[in-house]
């Protein structure tokens, strides 16, 4: 048996959703509690649900007991400082594992493929329960800076660019797909990410907003694109040399 699995992502492993409507007060996540976590980039996260309930950015595997990245534990002082990101975060109804918001500063395309890669969603997931995948949902307004995916991070071809304007929500299966944010701009980007589980009421959910899994990647300076690709190509080899192995291969904890 295997982990049920959604048909709208089995394709290109990325589904883009309707845009949501409504304005957010950016009040709340700019007094959510943040801790350093170093992921992908110069980031730094407010946890609003985690393993049991702490503010604390570690995979659920590491809780006492260890747990699959499911049932979260809303925070109850992060709760107060963002109940709309908390009603967003359960407008689907599906079981919810980490949820949490992250601030990224701006970054180049290159630094982006360099930061690129898989996450750990499905570690001690039982087989025959559904797929964790993640959903994103861009809270600041950030039209010029774009979601990087890539099936396969060493081709350039397997890769699409989505614009992150305030409200753009993308659901990803992000242990399959390598991914990275290349944010242009002066302020941090800020953005919603949930863990879902696959199942009826997540996909109940996704049909509402009219998925859409193939989208045409946002233009990019063939020259700039070409020369970004080397900077990181030349980047990660030799942090693969330095580690001996390549560290982002080894799914990403955040
Ligand atoms: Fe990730």
């Amino acid at each position: 048996m295997s982990h049920y699995r959604m048909p709208i992502l089995e394709e290109t492993g990325y589904a883009v959703l309707d845009s949501h409507g409504r304005v957010m007060d950016q009040a709340e996540w700019m007094t959510l509690e943040y801790v350093d976590w170093k992921s992908s980039g110069d980031t730094r996260f407010a946890p609003i649900a985690s393993a049991q309930g702490q503010i604390e950015c570690n995979g659920f595997w590491h809780a006492k007991p260890p747990k699959a990245d499911k049932d979260g534990v809303w925070i109850p002082s992060q709760v107060d400082r963002a109940p709309t990101l908390v009603e967003r975060a359960r407008e689907a109804s599906a079981n919810i594992g980490r949820c949490r918001v992250i601030e990224l500063q701006p970054n180049s395309y290159a630094d982006a493929l360099y930061n690129s890669h898989l996450d750990d969603n499905n570690r001690l997931n039982p087989e025959g329960e559904g797929w964790v995948v993640r959903c994103f949902m861009q809270l600041s307004d950030n039209p010029d800076s774009y979601m990087i995916l890539r099936e396969d991070i060493d081709d350039p071809s397997t890769e699409t660019r989505i614009a992150l304007p305030a409200g753009a929500q993308l659901i990803v299966d992000s242990e399959r797909m390598w991914h990275s944010v290349w944010h242009q701009g002066v302020d941090p980007r800020y953005c919603l990410i949930t863990s879902y589980e696959s199942g009826p009421e997540l996909e109940k959910w996704l049909w509402e907003l009219n998925p859409v899994n193939r989208v045409e990647s946002a233009p990019i300076d063939d020259e700039y694109a070409a020369a970004s690709e080397v900077e990181a190509q030349t980047r990660r080899s030799g942090r693969t040399e330095f580690y001996g192995y390549d560290p982002t291969d080894v799914r990403s904890e955040a």
